[in-house]
């Protein structure tokens, strides 16, 4: 592929100019105030239960783990969805024939090719919008799309979704939002709505969201998905000390913590926490505060929901969205919803 560009330089492109004419960046500013690592620290860390909010987990070395988790025999959300996705990507372009797709937390998009390959079956060339706050990942993820489907253009948009979605590009024609992963369950029950409610804001008619949530099953399928037997779950729960010490200067001991994840039936919900083995403090030296912890006190790291489908239905529908498609394996282990506004039958 060659091209010429007459208008600006009057020369030819070369290959990764090219590639890059389709590949573009764009900041979206935070609407609402994000609480920095500080505020959240002197927040979690010094109230009763003790907790940190689970996006801190993301640092680089924090990421790689998180892509290891992804490929133990055990954590299946990752294998289930993906299969999932590639089984209803037609139908969902079908349906909805879009002209943007807009992805929160689009990480590497690893599982969003399966909507390109439908988009690229079926002649319909759609933009991408994938929205993350890691700039490097959008850049790479970002060429390597170009390169491997040359109808795409990328659009990539850099923020934290956290900080409201008003800031986001207008754009012309339908979209279809994409919330995979099953993020949506490290969300509570009201956060969840807030967050859909603020995506319902942004739709149109036509418009869709297409989400992926885990669902209640086994509890010992469960258990063992976050209890992994190579240990990978519990460095990538223990690795958010590491960022602590380095972002707020803190000075804890990994040794002396260790990785719990259970599942708390009554809540619907695996809670992961890091358990103090010994009594100690901590020093926090960026806020110039020690962190006194009792043996066998617990910080809560992380919550991941599970749903039931009729729990879901009622989620999207609290968030003034209507279900178009509900997609499931039989074993019911995952499911993705695809909703839109107004009223559309269920099916
Ligand atoms: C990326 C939030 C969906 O909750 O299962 C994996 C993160 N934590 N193992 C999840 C995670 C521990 C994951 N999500």
């Amino acid at each position: 592929m060659v091209a010429y560009d007459a208008r600006n330089t009057n020369r030819w492109l070369n290959m990764d100019e090219i590639v890059a004419s389709r590949l573009t960046r764009h900041r979206v500013p935070p609407v609402v105030a994000v609480p920095g690592i500080l505020e959240d620290v002197s927040r979690g860390l010094f109230s009763t239960p003790r907790y940190m909010p689970p996006k801190y987990f993301y640092d680089e070395r924090g990421s790689l783990l998180f892509d290891a988790i992804c490929e133990t025999p055990e954590y299946y959300p990752t294998r289930v969805e993906e299969a999932l996705l590639r089984a209803c990507a037609p139908d969902v372009i079908e349906q909805v024939r879009p002209r943007h797709i807009v992805e929160f937390g689009s990480g590497t998009a690893r599982k969003t090719r399966h909507l390109f390959d439908a988009c690229g079956r079926s002649g319909s060339a759609a933009a991408y919008w994938p929205f993350d706050v890691c700039e490097t990942m959008l850049r790479d993820s970002g060429m390597r799309l170009v390169q491997e489907y040359d109808w795409l253009q990328v659009n990539a948009l850099v923020g934290d979704y956290s900080g409201g979605l008003a800031g986001l590009p207008a754009r012309e024609g339908r979209t279809l939002y994409l919330f995979l992963g099953g993020t949506i369950g490290n969300f509570t029950h009201e956060e969840a709505v807030a967050f859909l409610s603020e995506v319902r804001g942004l739709m149109r008619d036509g418009d869709a969201l297409l989400l992926g949530a885990d669902r209640i099953k086994d509890e010992d399928v469960l258990h063992m998905a976050y209890n992994d037997a190579a240990g990978v779950t519990a460095a990538f729960n223990l690795n958010l000390l590491n960022v602590l010490n380095r972002e707020v200067d803190a000075d804890f001991e990994t040794g002396n913590f260790r990785h719990q994840a259970v599942f708390n039936g009554a809540a619907s919900r695996i809670e992961m926490y890091l358990v103090s083995q010994c009594r100690q403090s901590v020093s926090i030296g960026a806020l110039d505060r020690r962190l006194q912890l009792e043996a066998g006190e617990r910080i809560l790291t992380e919550i991941s929901r599970k749903f039931s489908p009729e729990g879901l239905e009622t989620l999207i529908a609290r968030a003034g969205l209507a279900v178009r498609r509900h997609y499931a394996p039989d074993d019911g282990w995952y499911s993705l919803l695809l909703a839109g506004v107004g009223d559309a039958p269920v099916t």
